[in-house]
Formats: C-alpha cells, structure tokens, sequence
C-alpha cells in the first residue's frame, strides 16, 4: 500500500519508496567491497526485517544465504522493554561464517546486542549489521552499524516491514505513525 491508500493515520513521511531503494543500493555497494568472495550469510530479524531481506538480498550480486530468527517484540505498546527472547532460532550453524545480521530499525539498541553477543559465541567468523533506519538513542549504548541506510528522528514509525499492532508492515515508504492511532487502539 502507498501513503494515500492510510491518510491520516500518518502525520509526516520519513523515507520514500525511491529514498530506500537507493539506500539498500548504496548499502549492497558497501557489502559487496566488504565481502566479495565470502558467500555471507544474511540473517534477519523477523517480522520487521522482512521487507529489507527481501530488497537487499535482490540488490546484491554475490552468492549468498538467508536465515531468519525471531524474537520478542514489542507487542502493543510502542516502547521497548529490553526483554529479548527466542521465539525461533536459526536453521544454520554459524560456524567459521561471515555473518550479516540484516535489521529494519536500531532504535535502543538492546536486541541488536543481545544478537551480537549471542552470535558471537556460536563461532562465527564475522559479524557485521547491516539495519536500514537508526534512531538517535542507538547512538548511547554504542551498537556498531557496518551498513546504514538513514538516521531518521526519534519518532515512532511504521511502514516497510515496521507496524503498529501488526498493522502497516505493506506500506511502501516509511511515515510516523499518528499518535491518535495508538491512543484509540484499533
Ligand atoms: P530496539 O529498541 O533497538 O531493541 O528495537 C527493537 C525492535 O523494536 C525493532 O526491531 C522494531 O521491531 C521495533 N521498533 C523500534 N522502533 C520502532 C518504530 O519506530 N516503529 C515500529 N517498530 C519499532
């Protein structure tokens, strides 16, 4: 869906359609300089890391492989709660690979350290992050970011893989959410 098709429920537009293709285009560049000859393997967080997989994997033109892992999020409330659990764990062993861990957002930061420390100690070889959008409060607990696509403002957004109550995950560009949308509940 497009930003006409949710009128009113989102107040300002954050990263357009077009904006996010050249960002993954730059990122892909950047990846492949990095590891060009290395098969990486891309792991996304789902569900929000789906729509960036999908575009940033078709962007890249070296041999790589995909696995998916989930964790808790933040359900309903538009907070997070630094609780970080498995909900699925990935199907590949880590083992000696170089790893990308491929992120919608970096807002605290808190599952992205969490995953790094966990991957980490299942041997990979490299471990890089790869997230199209980062919040401002990323910046303070110093989470490392090898490939970013846009630091945008510390506002709650949805659109491109991002919802609100699983709502708004097929909207093309990326907008804040309304706040009258959370405060009614849909
Ligand atoms: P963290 O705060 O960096 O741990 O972010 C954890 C997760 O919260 C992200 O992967 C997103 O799924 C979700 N999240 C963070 N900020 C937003 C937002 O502005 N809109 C929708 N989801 C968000």
């Amino acid at each position: 869906m497009d930003f006409d098709d949710v009128k009113g429920d989102i107040v300002s537009v954050v990263v357009t359609p077009e904006q996010i293709s050249e960002g993954l285009a730059r990122m892909a560049r950047e990846i492949e300089r990095d590891l060009d000859g290395r098969k990486p393997l891309l792991i996304g967080v789902l569900k929000g890391a789906v729509m960036v997989m999908a575009d940033l994997a078709r962007e890249l033109t070296i041999p790589l492989e995909i696995d998916w892992m989930a964790v808790s999020s933040y359900g309903r409330s538009t907070k997070s709660s630094g609780v970080v659990r498995i909900v699925k764990d990935l199907d590949t062993s880590l083992d000696g690979r170089d790893v990308i861990i491929v992120e919608d957002i970096v807002d605290s930061g808190l599952t992205l350290s969490w995953l790094l420390e966990n991957f980490a100690s299942r041997g990979a070889a490299s471990l890089r992050v790869a997230t199209l959008l980062r919040k401002p409060d990323a910046m303070a607990v110093d989470v490392p970011i090898d490939y970013l696509g846009f630091d945008i403002p510390n506002e709650f957004v949805v659109g491109y893989g991002l919802d609100f109550d699983e709502r708004y995950r097929n909207l093309r560009g990326v907008g804040v959410l309304n706040p009258a949308v959370y405060r009614e509940g849909h």
